[in-house]
């Protein structure tokens, strides 16, 4: 179920230069799961559309969401300015998400790169959730991967709660130098199955190496996206498979993903 709403902001500060980390209160928090993701609307008219940020972390028992996101242009910067008790339009909750039913008893390798962190926090936290409610054999090891820029290395703390934390940074100030790749290789990490976020070089890596692997990666395509709802097309990728209503080789983002099997779609 997706409807708009008017969120009140609990918390606001900022992780990392322009990165921010924002705790909402909406009603919307009890429907979200990991990889989903909120349009949230800019109040400056002259910027209609609704900027989609993913869920970071959802908690239900206090109507509660949290968005990481970084300062990309006017939107974001907009938001980074709101202060707590200041109210904002959010429309959700959007998107597919990651089927955790389909990790049961693998390991799993969460693969975030920059602002792709975020989504991967409330996916390791789900898997641990869901651990606890399982069988020996059916628990899912957590392995997550994840890589900066530099030494800012924002929810670090947060992921090693659910899991043992590999990092990669760009300029080698802390973790394998490099990227997520880079870490996966010198740490000689193996998984059953990859979750992963970032930016497009980093998910065609992943693609290809689970291509290689032959195991399966489960891919959020954060690419630019405007209604968010399905309407304009603006979010198309393509895909192996002929989609069933509009019978071309194209999916839409925000309906259909934004998580995909990497196999299904040209990226
Ligand atoms: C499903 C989804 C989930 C997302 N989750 C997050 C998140 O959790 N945290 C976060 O920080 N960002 C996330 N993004 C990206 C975020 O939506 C954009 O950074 C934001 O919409 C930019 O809005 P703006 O008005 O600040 O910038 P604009 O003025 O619209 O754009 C500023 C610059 O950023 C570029 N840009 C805009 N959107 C994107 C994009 N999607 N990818 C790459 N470049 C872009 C533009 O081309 C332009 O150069 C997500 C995007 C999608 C599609
Ligand atoms: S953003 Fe409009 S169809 Fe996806």
């Amino acid at each position: 179920m997706k409807k708009k709403t008017t969120a009140k902001i609990l918390s606001q500060k900022s992780l990392a230069p322009g990165i921010y980390d924002m705790w909402l209160e909406c009603d919307i928090a009890k429907d979200a799961s990991a990889g989903q993701f909120i349009g949230v609307y800019p109040n400056d008219k002259s910027t209609l559309l609704p900027r989609p940020i993913s869920i970071c972390e959802a908690d239900a028992s206090k109507s509660a969401l949290r968005l990481v996101y970084r300062v990309a242009g006017k939107g974001t910067a907009e938001f980074s300015q709101y202060k707590e008790g200041d109210g904002l339009d959010v429309l959700g909750v959007l998107g597919n998400g990651y089927d955790l039913s389909l990790l049961k008893g693998k390991r799993v390798m969460l693969m975030g790169g920059g602002i792709g962190i975020p989504p991967m926090l409330e996916l390791a936290k789900e898997l641990f959730c869901q651990n606890e409610q399982l069988s020996i054999n059916e628990k899912s090891e957590i392995i997550i991967v994840v890589g900066y820029r530099d030494d800012k290395t924002f929810l670090k703390e947060d992921l090693e709660k659910y899991g043992k934390v590999y990092i990669a940074s760009e300029d080698g100030s802390v973790g394998t130098k490099g990227n997520v790749m880079n870490a996966v290789e010198a740490e000689e990490i193996e998984a059953d199955v990859i979750c992963a976020c970032g930016p497009m070089p980093m998910l065609r890596a992943i693609k290809k190496f689970a291509s290689e692997k032959n195991i399966p990666a489960y891919i959020s395509l954060e690419e630019h996206m405007a209604c968010g709802v399905g309407a304009c097309l603006g979010c198309v990728v393509k895909t192996k498979e002929v989609d069933h209503h509009s019978h071309v080789n194209n999916a839409r983002i925000c309906t259909d993903g934004p998580v995909f099997l990497a196999e299904d779609v040209e990226i």
